[in-house]
C-alpha cells in the first residue's frame, strides 16, 4: 500500500470513530426507556436510528464494498426507512438497546476490516474512499436527527456543552452581490453526494443578502407586529398551515410575562435576542421576509454568496476559502447546543462580507429540491432522486448540530415546508434595482 492510501485509510477510520463517539454520546445520555420511546411522532425512537446506522453500514461497507456475508439479513426490512413511516417504527419488533449496541459494534469491526483490505482506487463506489465517506456522513446525519429528537424529549437535561462564543463584530445589514455567472455544485469535492453534482454555471442577477441570519430579536418584532395574524404576509398554503397548526411563535417558545422564554435540551432560559432564530418552518420564514419587505434567497443566490470569489471568479469550497472547517470558522458539530450570536465567527466571513453561512442554523431557501442539469443518481436513487419535486424546499449551510463531514458550500438538505423540529432558521434577500452596482 502506498503512503497516500495509508493516510486516506487512517483519516477514514478516524472519521468513522468520531461519528461513533457522537452516536454513543447521544444514545448513552438516556436510559433504555427513553431509547425505545417515541418522543415525537415526527421522529423515530433513538434505538431505531442506532440500528439503522449499523444496517446502512452493513449494507454498503460490509456486504457491497467488502463482499462479506451478511451479519443480520433478517433485519434489513425493519431498518429500511422506506418500509415504515417514523410514526410506525415504535410498534416494530426492533432490536432492543443491548442488541442494537452489539449489532452496530459487530458491523463496525467488520467495516474496519474491509477498510484495511479493500483497494480504494477501484470502482467509483470506493474511489477516494467515497463509500466510507458516505457512511460517515450518514451516521452524522442521523446524529443530527437524534439531536433533534433530544430537543423534543421532555425531562431533565442530559446533554452538556460549552456555550457558543459571543458576538465579536457587528453583523447587521445587508451586502450587495453583483450579477453574473458562477459555478454551482461540484465535480471535485471527494465526498459530495449525488445531488451536489455536476458542477454547472448559473447566471445569478445582482441581489442583496443579509449579512447574518435573522435573529430572535428581529423575529420577535414580527410577532409583536401581528405578523402571525395578517394574511398579507403569508402564502395561501402557509396561511392555511398557520391556522391548522395554530402557529404563533417558533417551536419551543413561550410567553413568560413580557418576555419570551424557550426550553432547549431541557433547560429553560430567556430567548437570546442576538442569536439566529431556529425552529421556524419555511412558511414562517417566508412570511417574516414579506413582512420585512424582503424575500428568501434562492438556492443559487445562497451558494453564490457562500462560494464565489469575486477576485478569481472561482467557486471555493467554503465561505472562508478551501480549508476544511476549523473551530474558528463556524459553529458546527454539536460543540455547542445552540446557534451563536450574529457576528460570532468573523473568521468564517465570505469575500462578499456574508457571515455564518456555514453552521448555526440551516437556512431555508425559496428553491424546490431538484437535480442539477446532468444529475445522475449515485449510488442509490433513494438518497436524493426520489425526493425531487415541489413538495420539498432546499436548506443550506448546516446547523450547530451538523458535523463538518456532512457540511460544505455545496451540501444540500431538504425538507417539507411545514417542518419545524429541524435546526432551521433563515436570512433574507432582495432584488437589486436595475443598473444598481456596489
Ligand atoms: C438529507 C437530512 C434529508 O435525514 O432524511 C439519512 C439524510 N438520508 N438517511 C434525512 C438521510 C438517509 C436525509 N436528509
Ligand atoms: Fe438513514
Amino acid at each position: 500500500m502506498t503512503a497516500e492510501s495509508e493516510r486516506l485509510r487512517s483519516a477514514l477510520a478516524a472519521d468513522l470513530d468520531r461519528a461513533r463517539a457522537r452516536t454513543a454520546t447521544l444514545t448513552e445520555a438516556v436510559d433504555d426507556d427513553d431509547l425505545v420511546r417515541q418522543h415525537s411522532r415526527l421522529m423515530s425512537p433513538l434505538v431505531w436510528d442506532l440500528a439503522h446506522i449499523g444496517n446502512q453500514e452493513e449494507l454498503w461497507l460490509v456486504r457491497d464494498v467488502g463482499g462479506r456475508e451478511p451479519v443480520r439479513r433478517d433485519i434489513d426490512e425493519l431498518y429500511d426507512a422506506f418500509q415504515h413511516a417514523r410514526a410506525d417504527r415504535p410498534a416494530l419488533p426492533l432490536l432492543g438497546p443491548a442488541e442494537a449496541r452489539a449489532y452496530v459494534s459487530t458491523v463496525r469491526d467488520k467495516a474496519l476490516d474491509v477498510l484495511g483490505a479493500v483497494r480504494l482506487d477501484g470502482r467509483p463506489l470506493v474511489a477516494d474512499g467515497f463509500a466510507f465517506g458516505m457512511i460517515v456522513q450518514h451516521e452524522q446525519q442521523h446524529d443530527e436527527t437524534m439531536l433533534a429528537t433530544h430537543q423534543l424529549r421532555v425531562g431533565a437535561p442530559v446533554l452538556q456543552a460549552d456555550p457558543p462564543p459571543p458576538a465579536r463584530v457587528s453583523a447587521a445589514g445587508e451586502v450587495f452581490i453583483p450579477g453574473g455567472p458562477f459555478t454551482m455544485g461540484t465535480d471535485t469535492e471527494a465526498w459530495a453526494l449525488d445531488n451536489e453534482r455536476p458542477a454547472h454555471v448559473v447566471d445569478v442577477p445582482a441581489f442583496h443578502l443579509d449579512v447574518a441570519p435573522v435573529t430572535n430579536a428581529r423575529y420577535a418584532e414580527f410577532i409583536d407586529a401581528g405578523g402571525y395574524d395578517d394574511a398579507r404576509w403569508w402564502s395561501e398554503e402557509g396561511w392555511a398551515y398557520r391556522h391548522k397548526a395554530g402557529l404563533g411563535a417558533p417551536l419551543h417558545w413561550r410567553r413568560d410575562g413580557g418576555d419570551w422564554v424557550y426550553t432547549r435540551f431541557g433547560r429553560t432560559a430567556r430567548v437570546a435576542g442576538d442569536e439566529p432564530v431556529v425552529h421556524v418552518c419555511f412558511h414562517e420564514a417566508q412570511a417574516f421576509a414579506s413582512w420585512a419587505g424582503r424575500r428568501l434567497p434562492t438556492e443559487a443566490e445562497w451558494e453564490k454568496a457562500a462560494r464565489h470569489d469575486p477576485v478569481s471568479g472561482r467557486s471555493r469550497r467554503y465561505p472562508w476559502g478551501d480549508e476544511d472547517p476549523q473551530e474558528r470558522h463556524a459553529n458546527l458539530g454539536q460543540r455547542h447546543l445552540s446557534p451563536a450570536a450574529a457576528g460570532a465567527y468573523p473568521d468564517g466571513v465570505s469575500p462578499h462580507g456574508v457571515h455564518q453561512l456555514i453552521g448555526d442554523v440551516w437556512e431555508w431557501t425559496s428553491t424546490d429540491f431538484h437535480g442539477y442539469p446532468g444529475f445522475r443518481a449515485f449510488p442509490y436513487r433513494e438518497y436524493s432522486e426520489v425526493f425531487f419535486g415541489p413538495e420539498y424546499k432546499v436548506l443550506r449551510g448546516g446547523s450547530f448540530g451538523t458535523d463538518r463531514s456532512a457540511c460544505r458550500g455545496t451540501f444540500r438538505n431538504w425538507d417539507y415546508p411545514i417542518r419545524r423540529q429541524i435546526f432551521a432558521g433563515f436570512r433574507c434577500a432582495r432584488d437589486a434595482e436595475p443598473g444598481e452596482s456596489a
